[in-house]
C-alpha cells in the first residue's frame, strides 16, 4: 500500500476563464491569471490498496455524492493510466473552507487529488505535467498546482495548456481577497454548464478579442504590486464573466440582490478614498482586492453588514504541496 496526502490552496482568477474550445480536455478559449487563496486549502490523503473492489471518496467526512464521487474516479482513472497502478483507491479530502463559501473547492480539490494520488501511485511529476493533469479534472486547478500568482496558458493541446506561476506569494505578501458571503443558496448552474452556454452569449467575441489586452495589463500589475491597475482589469473581468452568463441562451443569473447592493458599497468606499476593488467568481459572493493596511476598516464594515453571512481574508497563498498529515 502507498499512500500520500497534499495541500492546496483554491484560486481567485483576475483574468476570467469561462468557455472552452475543447470539453475533454478542458481546453481554455482564453490564458488566464489568478491568485492562490491562503485560507481557501483543501487536503487530500489517497492510497491505493489491493483489498479495495472499487474507490471509495470522502469529503468533509462524508461519503461523496454520486457525480462528485464519479469525476474523482474519473481522475483516479487516468492517474491509474500513467502509472500503470491497477489498484483502486481510498480518497479522503478536507476543506478548511465552509462549502457554501461560493470559494472554488473544485480547483484546491482537484489539485491536491493529482499531487497526492500521482505520489500514491509511486509517480513523480513535474510542476507543469501536475498541473496539465489537474485540469482535466477541473480547469481552475490548472493555477492552483503552481500557486502564487500564476497563469494558466490556453494552449492548444494537452501538452501546452498548464498553469505556471508568474510570481511567488511573497512577491506581494500585503495584497488581500477578502470574500463576503453573501448567500450560501446552491448556484443555479454549475461552471460547466455556464461554460456550454457561453458561446451563445452575443457578446462572447467581443469579450475573448479584449482578453489579451487584459493579460499583459494583469501580468504588469503583479509584477509592478499596482492595485490600481489589477483591481480595474479585475473589475471588468467580473463584470463581463456576468454579462456573458446573463446574456447566454438560457441566460443564467448568479447575482442575487445583495451582490448588486455590495458593488455599490465597493464603488461608494472607493469614492470616500478606500482603495478596494471587487472580483466574484461564477456566484453570488463578492471578492474584495485591496491592500493588507485597508483590510482591517474593510472588516470592521462588513461585520456591521446583515446581509454578510461570513468573511473570510485571504492572502497570495503557496503552490500545491505533499505534506505529513494523513487523514486516515
Ligand atoms: O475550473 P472551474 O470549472 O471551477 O471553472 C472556474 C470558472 C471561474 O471560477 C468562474 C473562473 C476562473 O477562471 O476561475
Amino acid at each position: 500500500m502507498s499512500k500520500a496526502t497534499a495541500l492546496a490552496c483554491s484560486n481567485i482568477a483576475f483574468v476570467k476563464y469561462w468557455g472552452k474550445r475543447d470539453e475533454a480536455l478542458r481546453l481554455p478559449l482564453n490564458s488566464s491569471v489568478s491568485m492562490a487563496l491562503s485560507q481557501a486549502t483543501t487536503r487530500t490523503t489517497v492510497a491505493f490498496e489491493s483489498r479495495l473492489c472499487q474507490d471509495e471518496v470522502a469529503i468533509d467526512g462524508c461519503a461523496a455524492p454520486a457525480l462528485v464521487r464519479l469525476r474523482v474516479v474519473r481522475h483516479l482513472d487516468r492517474i491509474r493510466q500513467i502509472s500503470g497502478v491497477a489498484q483502486r483507491a481510498r480518497v479522503a479530502s478536507f476543506n478548511g473552507f465552509p462549502p457554501d463559501a461560493g470559494l472554488a473547492s473544485s480547483a484546491s480539490g482537484f489539485a491536491a487529488l493529482t499531487l497526492a494520488g500521482t505520489r500514491a501511485a509511486g509517480l513523480e511529476l513535474s510542476a507543469k505535467e501536475l498541473s496539465c493533469l489537474a485540469r482535466l479534472g477541473s480547469g481552475s486547478a490548472a493555477r492552483s498546482i503552481p500557486g502564487g500568482f500564476s497563469e494558466w496558458h490556453a494552449g492548444s493541446e494537452h501538452e501546452s495548456s498548464w498553469g505556471e506561476q508568474i510570481a511567488p506569494p511573497d512577491h506581494w505578501p500585503g495584497l488581500r481577497d477578502i470574500v463576503a458571503v453573501v448567500a450560501g443558496e446552491p448556484k443555479p448552474a454549475g461552471s460547466t454548464q455556464g461554460m456550454a452556454l457561453a458561446q451563445s452569449s452575443p457578446h462572447f467575441e467581443t469579450r475573448l478579442s479584449l482578453v489579451p489586452g487584459r493579460l499583459l495589463r494583469v501580468r504588469q500589475a503583479v509584477l509592478d504590486r499596482d492595485l490600481t491597475s489589477l483591481g480595474e482589469v479585475s473589475e471588468e473581468e467580473a463584470i463581463e464573466l456576468h454579462l456573458i452568463a446573463m446574456s447566454s441562451r438560457p441566460p443564467i443569473f448568479y447575482w442575487r440582490p445583495e451582490t448588486v447592493a455590495f458593488i455599490h458599497r465597493v464603488l461608494a468606499w472607493r469614492s470616500e478614498g478606500l482603495k478596494v476593488y471587487f472580483t466574484m467568481d461564477a456566484g453570488p459572493n463578492v471578492h474584495m482586492l485591496c491592500q493588507e493596511e485597508s483590510a482591517g476598516s474593510i472588516v470592521a464594515a462588513l461585520e456591521g453588514m446583515a446581509e454578510v453571512q461570513q468573511i473570510i481574508v485571504n492572502a497570495p497563498g503557496p503552490a500545491a504541496r505533499l505534506c505529513s498529515g494523513h487523514l486516515f
